[in-house]
């Protein structure tokens, strides 16, 4: 049958679907988005402590178990994170889910990293560059947003939509109270809109909109040893996530196991002897260099990351929770390594860096 615009029981592109999600503890949840809405997206616009981390299809954080109704994927899911037997199962990404009709899901909500997500004017307040061609990158906000520690936020230069995202490097206030500035570090990406425009004259008062946060890697296993493995400006939320349960655990120790090229790009010196002296024997630091000459003075380990991680670090792997963040292949090869080491999978929290121009 035809359908016109005053038929009162045509259905729109947009009318609302039902979304029930149960919690494995037998939860129940139901809000409404848009017909053809992204399913995370919609959730997290209405406050909904929806699991997600990249928001692209890359980390599989969302996963997301579609019991009924039709969802489309807008990623192959056979080149997504999820396994052929989480596919098999019905799982879907929400971060890539558009909604075709009313749903009932499984997923586990309630991670508690939920804060509201705020779009916000900022300038530039520190462009400071470092080395190995990074740049410390602080906005002062026109309003204070708060963030936990371990999450991100995008940025867009204002009159521009290209939008980046950076973790914080900062330790959140720990009354929760909104951060009126917040700082990054950003790797030179040659070749990125972004990244050359950044990089190429100081851009100290410049506006930007800042939208966050975003994110759920802190929010798990307080009080219990962390191991923080960072390649480059991975860095970044392990500064935070070390510095946010320093304060909030009394016995929490912290391993970070920074890789970076060469001993000339060894940067953010001074944030890290700032954690250092703050965490006195509960903090050590172990450097490794990938690309560092031969013959040089450089006494420290070598290799990637990956090598750094062993029995000599004298961890109790069953027992620690590791904190990864650096690129998508750095970081899958340390999930696996210290999967074989013994570190419990559902205690690896990890943040894929994904490169400029992924979808
Ligand atoms: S795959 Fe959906 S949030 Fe990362």
């Amino acid at each position: 049958m035809l359908q016109t615009a005053a038929d009162p029981t045509a259905r729109t592109r947009t009318d609302p679907c039902k979304i029930t999600v149960r919690g494995k503890d037998g939860a129940e949840l139901v809000f409404e988005v848009n017909r053809n809405d992204m399913l995370l997206k919609a959730a997290i616009e209405q406050g909904i402590d929806y699991p997600h981390n990249c928001r692209v299809g890359v980390c599989g954080t969302c996963k997301t178990r579609l019991v009924n109704g039709r969802v489309s994927p807008m990623v192959d899911l056979a080149l997504s994170p999820l396994t052929n037997e989480q596919i098999e199962a019905g799982f879907v990404l929400a971060c890539q889910a558009k909604v075709r009709t009313d749903l009932v899901l499984e997923a586990k909500l309630g991670g508690g990293a939920m804060l509201p997500v705020k779009t916000v004017p900022a300038r530039v307040v520190r462009w400071h560059k470092l080395p190995g061609e990074v740049i410390d990158l602080r906005l002062a906000l026109e309003t204070p947003v708060p963030f936990n520690a371990g999450q991100y936020c995008t940025i867009a230069e204002s009159g521009s939509f290209t939008r980046r995202s950076y973790s914080y490097y900062d330790t959140p206030a720990a009354d929760g109270s909104g951060a009126s500035e917040i700082g990054f570090l950003v790797k030179r990406l040659p070749g990125g809109k972004f990244s050359e425009w950044l990089f190429a004259e100081d851009r100290s008062g410049v506006k930007f909109w800042v939208e966050g946060p975003f994110g759920v890697m802190g929010v798990d296993d307080f009080d219990r040893d962390g191991l923080c493995v960072a390649g480059g400006t991975g860095l970044s939320p392990i500064l935070s996530i070390v510095g946010d349960r320093l304060r909030k655990s009394k016995t929490a120790k912290f391993t970070i196991v920074f890789g970076v090229r060469t001993a000339k790009d060894i940067f953010a010196n001074d944030r890290l002897n700032a954690l250092l002296a703050e965490g006195g024997d509960r903090v050590r630091l172990v450097t490794i260099l990938s690309h560092e000459p031969a013959g040089s003075s450089w006494t420290g380990p070598r290799g990637l990351v990956t090598a750094a991680l062993d029995e000599t670090l004298g961890i109790d792997y069953a027992q620690t929770a590791a904190f990864i963040c650096g690129n998508l292949g750095m970081v899958e090869a340390v999930e696996k390594r210290l999967i074989g080491l013994g570190v419990q999978a559902d205690r690896i929290h990890a943040d894929k860096f994904v490169p400029s121009g992924t979808p």
